[in-house]
């Protein structure tokens, strides 16, 4: 299948086949949105507004800055949630991760003279940004961490430099990858951040799951080991608040700066003013009051989320060790300490027939890990996303692929 038809096939294969457990879809719990609650803060802003010329009507409901209007919040909950000192004008505002990947390639690749690199298997939405726009795009396979292969990255600096086209921008998803849910080595994340240095590039740290760590120490982001302004660091409320807010923080010191000093930040807000002239002051409103309702903690706004993960994991890992027992083979699969996905180590390569064949005749639907892979050779596992289904679902979910993989193994005889 094409990497452009992941998406597509993944929110559409639930629809056609809505008997099955579906596995395949990364979306947060909407059990968890509370929709309600959010936009009564809203109303109750608007109401306790007493001045004679509405102005929180005129703050909520104009156009407005390009670069956004919440810094003073997000400055307070990075402080509250991690400790970490952000500069209020180093933040921009945008519609999501999905645009502050646009703005990033943008302004850094220059149009493509510079080439991307990342992590392959990724979440497809920066190569896939990359390659609408004729930026170069290289992939990096990850190691036996399922994480970013250093090794193979410096590689590949050095034959895109000798190439003429050298990478200028690395995407990274420290935080509980998404499809590997994989959290990046300390040593690693250090490591990188050489490497970005000796070989002149930045790094895209997008942080969509990072929140929901339910177990272990919490590593630094990048950005916060960040010493040489190497880091553009984006933070998605799509999964800690709900997908629709549409918004994003990105942190990009006025510091960093192309080779004729012109501040990235700068250059990405002019952007934004041509492409969506300003993020939804109504939404930023929103994620502004729910932060400060919540004492700028969303780590604990999304206390029960992160509860209900885990008991969803340990589900999906108990159903897993009961039943991998009935497969002719040792089944294998990771144990996510944060994050919606957990992998399952197949012994041969499942196909895109296969996951048609699980969800009409075994009730399952699941991804296989090459729909994200832009090199997909020999990439045996799949991802099984837990976010959305409840234990019961999970259980049975399991009973399904175990019984798929069983007639899969034996039809291979
Ligand atoms: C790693 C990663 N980044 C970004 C996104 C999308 O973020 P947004 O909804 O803010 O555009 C996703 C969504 O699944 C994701 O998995």
């Amino acid at each position: 299948m094409k990497e452009n038809d992941v998406m597509g096939f993944l929110n559409e294969i639930g629809g056609k086949f809505p008997k099955a457990i579906s596995f395949a879809s990364g979306r947060p719990d909407n059990r968890f949105f509370k929709l309600k609650e959010s936009l009564t803060l809203l109303l109750e802003l608007l109401e306790n507004d007493t001045s004679s010329t509405g102005d929180m009507a005129t703050l909520v409901g104009q156009y407005n800055r390009a670069q956004g209007i919440i810094q003073e919040s997000l400055k307070k909950y990075y402080k509250t949630d991690y400790n970490w000192e952000v500069n209020e004008k180093d933040i921009l505002i945008t519609v999501g991760a999905q645009e502050a990947m646009a703005l990033a390639i943008q302004v850094i690749c220059e149009n493509g003279k510079y080439a991307v690199a990342f992590e392959d298997p990724s979440y497809i939405g920066f190569s896939k940004y990359a390659n609408l726009t004729g930026v170069e795009g290289v992939n990096i396979p990850m190691d036996a961490t399922n994480t970013l292969d250093l090794n193979h990255l410096e590689e590949q600096l050095k034959i895109q430099f000798e190439k003429g086209k050298p990478i200028k921008l690395v995407n990274i998803i420290p935080d509980f990858q998404n499809p590997t849910g994989a959290l990046m080595p300390l040593e690693k994340r250090k490591k990188i951040l050489e490497l970005a240095e000796e070989f002149d590039f930045y790094l895209f740290e997008d942080n969509a799951y990072g929140i929901f760590q339910y177990e272990g120490e919490r590593l630094p982001f990048v950005k916060q080991l960040d010493t040489s302004n190497r880091v553009i660091y984006v933070e998605s409320f799509s999964k800690s608040l709900f997908p629709s807010i549409r918004m994003a923080s990105v942190i990009c010191p006025t510091e960093m700066t192309d080779e004729n000093g012109v501040s990235y930040l700068k250059r990405m807000v002019e952007f934004k003013g041509y492409v969506t002239v300003n993020t939804s002051t109504l939404n930023q409103m929103i994620l502004s009051e729910i932060l400060k309702s919540s004492n700028y903690s969303l780590r604990e706004y999304n206390k029960l989320k992160v509860q209900d993960l885990r008991s969803k994991r340990d589900a999906l890992i108990g159903a897993l060790q009961e039943n991998a027992s009935s497969l002719d083979y040792a089944l294998s699969w990771s144990t996510p300490h944060g994050g919606f996905f957990l992998i399952v180590k197949t012994p041969f390569e499942i196909t895109q027939e296969d996951v048609l064949t699980a969800a009409s005749e075994f009730n399952v639907i699941f991804s296989p890990l090459h729909f994200f892979a832009t090199n997909p050779i020999d990439i045996k596992s799949i991802r099984l996303a837990f976010s959305e289904l409840s234990p019961e679902k999970l259980v049975q979910g399991v009973n399904n692929l175990i019984t798929f993989l069983n007639h899969k193994s034996h039809e291979r005889k």
